[in-house]
């Protein structure tokens, strides 16, 4: 069996990015058969921005019932669903990776970089408002996967890097201890690989461009009406290359609309004509989900009883062994 895995830091509201670049993809990709999926909420990862303890479980909740909403259907031994805290194991795995992880790599990891090329702007020090947990973002991450061998991670282009640092700190304990681990390859869906948000850049909560998975209807249409396009006026000939407005329809629409749609904007359709489609199709795919989404999020023990479940019979299955393993090849005493 290949082994699926990828996870979402519940560090805010859920935006189209998270459901287009991992959510949708990783869910298509659970009901083929031959494949163990393993899905989880990232809140050890969340801890390193978020430090109101609410937020943490509230945007938990949430994503996990977007998940179970866009039709995730858990089901021990097949598609694992749990939270990354469950299993404390993790920071021991972090551990044994910290100990052979290139402190010259993570010092080239983008969201530490980011964090300085910020610093430098704002003219004060070099790492100043860097936690270690910042810098040490990709070990975390790689625990997450060679914890359970994942041969493949489907992520957004932005996270590619961190799949990269993963193999490399997998490659060197094998080197180092034997053929402990598989050495995991991203898998991106090329033509979303980068969602563009309301702005045009990236979609993300820290530019502050995302539209909601599950803003209600009108909120939606308000929101697609707000992007930023160029300002070629109505029956002006428009580029599809760059813009967000196709960018997004193309996510949501089937190879044929998106065809007719690029004719159309050839053919000079009018922005509020071209939103109003979008519109149309992202709310005709995730009003179901929305709905189911409501249901969900009212019956939260529901989503718990289901995460612990989970989260106990991969640690007695998969994590315990594994540990042990790990703990005899590095010379620790096997619990
Ligand atoms: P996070 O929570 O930032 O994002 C979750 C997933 O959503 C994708 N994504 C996007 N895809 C397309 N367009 C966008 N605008 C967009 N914004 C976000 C991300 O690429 C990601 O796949 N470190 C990870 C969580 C994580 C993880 C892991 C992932 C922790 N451990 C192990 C895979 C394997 C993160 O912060 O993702």
């Amino acid at each position: 069996n290949t082994r699926v895995l990828t996870g979402i830091k519940p560090s805010g509201t859920p935006h189209l990015g998270n459901y287009v670049g991992a959510i949708r993809p990783a869910i298509t990709a659970s009901r083929q058969g031959g494949i163990e999926s393993f899905f989880f909420l990232a809140d050890y990862h969340a801890l390193i921005s978020v430090t109101e303890p609410a937020r943490v479980q509230d945007a938990t909740l949430q994503i996990a019932a977007s998940w179970l909403a866009a039709g995730l259907e858990p089901e021990p031994g097949k598609v694992w669903f749990y939270r990354q805290s469950d299993l404390p194991e993790t920071t021991e795995l972090t551990w044994l990776l910290s100990c052979v992880a290139g402190k010259g790599l993570l010092n080239r990891a983008h969201a530490y970089k980011a964090a300085n090329d910020r610093n430098r702007e704002a003219g004060v020090d070099e790492d100043a408002g860097v936690s270690a947990g910042l810098y040490m973002y990709p070990v975390l991450m790689a625990a997450d996967i060679l914890l359970f061998n994942a041969h493949r991670v489907p992520v957004g282009r932005d996270q590619v890097q961190h799949i990269e640092m993963a193999r490399d700190f997998a490659q060197r304990f094998n080197h180092l201890y034997g053929e402990h681990f598989t050495l995991p390859e991203a898998a991106i869906e090329e033509h979303v690989a980068t969602l563009p948000g309301l702005d045009g850049r990236k979609m993300s909560k820290s530019y502050d461009n995302v539209i909601p998975l599950f803003a209600p209807r009108e909120r939606l249409r308000k929101l697609v009406y707000s992007m930023v396009t160029d300002s070629r006026g109505p029956s002006e000939p428009k580029d599809t290359e760059g813009s967000n407005v196709f960018e997004l329809y193309q996510a949501f629409a089937t190879g044929e609309e998106t065809a007719a749609m690029r004719g159309a904007f050839a053919g000079g359709i009018a922005w509020a004509d071209a939103k109003q489609a979008l519109f149309e199709r992202i709310d005709a795919e995730l009003a179901p989900v929305r709905e189911r989404y409501q249901e969900l999020v009212a019956a939260p023990e529901r989503i718990e009883t289901l995460l612990q479940e989970n989260a106990a019979l991969l640690r007695e299955q998969k994590v315990a062994p594994l540990l042990r393993e790990l703990r005899a090849a590095v010379g620790l005493r096997p619990l």
